[in-house]
């Protein structure tokens, strides 16, 4: 059996992050792609990590390129690239830069790899998914955004905290868009199998969960510059094992939707299993009248940075 082929677009501190792991859990060889301006960089960041593999005991190839010619039938492509909002750009302007970003990236991508998945981590991320679902001409199945993991990830993070317990028996749940609006779902989130709402009380939880909800930020203040991208790394990671390995996870991923939920052409966080095909199956769960209006709130700030799109 060869080995896998992964390619991160987006050589910065999310996609080499991202590279790093992937070869460390020897998941298959990494081709890093960046803008020609980054190709050194890239090249020099491909090789430091690959001679970190007699060290860490890892089998992996590790190459950096501006060419997408070396990207060629790659089994799984994920997109880091995009810019960051600098002082003066504004949200819209952003979004209209990444969305430009991800057209350019995706018709390299499908040229090259036609029967590849597509795993979008660039923000905007419900909106950059949608992008790159549009350009792409891709099933829906392949083509998934990650912001649900990571949130579950913070949320448990929190409640392992405060519960004093290993994270690793810590579950949960987050619906909705990737923003302040997101829907953590405390109902179907436990401790070693035991419901969260029995362990930990009210007020407590509600104030784990607005830190959830803002956690991108809370991280972005704390650097001063840049924004987060060990624990999206670790998140995209766990997505991309779940597809190559054809583990059928379930795993809360950004998913287009065609009547799930009530809702209809938009990429939005839902429970899914995810496995070779990408997304394998959405899960639809029964909402309370206060989820559901929560989940709505999300979808209309998720459509409003849609409207941005040209
Ligand atoms: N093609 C390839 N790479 C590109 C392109 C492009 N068209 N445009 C920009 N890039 C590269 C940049 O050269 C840079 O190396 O994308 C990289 C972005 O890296 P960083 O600026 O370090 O940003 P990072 O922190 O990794 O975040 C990347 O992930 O979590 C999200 O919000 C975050 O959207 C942001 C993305």
């Amino acid at each position: 059996m060869s080995r896998k082929k992964i390619t991160v677009v987006g050589a910065g501190f999310t996609g080499a992050t991202t590279a790093f792991l992937l070869a460390q859990k020897e998941l298959g060889d990494v081709v890093i792609v960046d803008i020609p301006q980054a190709e050194n960089p890239t090249k020099g960041k491909a090789l430091d990590m690959a001679e970190a593999g007699p060290v860490q005991g890892f089998d992996a190839n590790i190459s950096g390129t501006s060419d997408y010619a070396e990207t060629a039938q790659s089994d799984l492509v994920i997109i880091t690239a995009g810019v960051a909002r600098k002082p003066g750009m504004s949200r819209d302007d952003l979004v209209q830069i990444n969305q430009k970003v991800m057209k350019s990236v995706t018709q390299e991508i499908v040229k090259y790899s036609p029967n590849t998945t597509i795993i979008v981590l660039t923000n905007p991320v419900d909106a950059m998914t949608y992008t790159v679902f549009k350009e792409s001409g891709f099933p829906k199945h392949r083509v998934i955004g990650q912001s649900g993991v990571l949130d579950s990830a913070r949320f448990r993070t929190f409640v392992a905290k405060e519960l004093n317990l290993s994270v690793k028996d810590i579950t949960g749940f987050v619906l909705g868009g990737h923003g302040d609006d997101m829907v953590p779902l405390v109902r179907y989130s436990y401790a070693g199998g035991i419901p969260l709402e029995t362990l930990i009380p009210q007020d407590r939880l509600e104030a784990i969960v607005a830190r959830t909800r803002t956690g991108g930020g809370e991280i972005v203040n704390l650097l001063g510059n840049g924004s987060a991208y060990y624990a999206p790394a670790a998140s995209i990671v766990e997505m991309a094992e779940a597809i190559l390995k054809d583990q059928r996870r379930v795993l809360p991923t950004i998913a287009y939707l065609e009547g799930e939920y009530g809702f209809e052409g938009i990429y939005l966080g839902v429970p899914t299993i995810i496995g070779a095909n990408g997304i394998e199956q959405i899960i639809e769960l029964n909402l309370t009248e206060d989820e559901k209006a929560a989940l709505s709130k999300s979808v209309d700030s998720v459509r409003q940075v849609m409207d941005v799109l040209n």
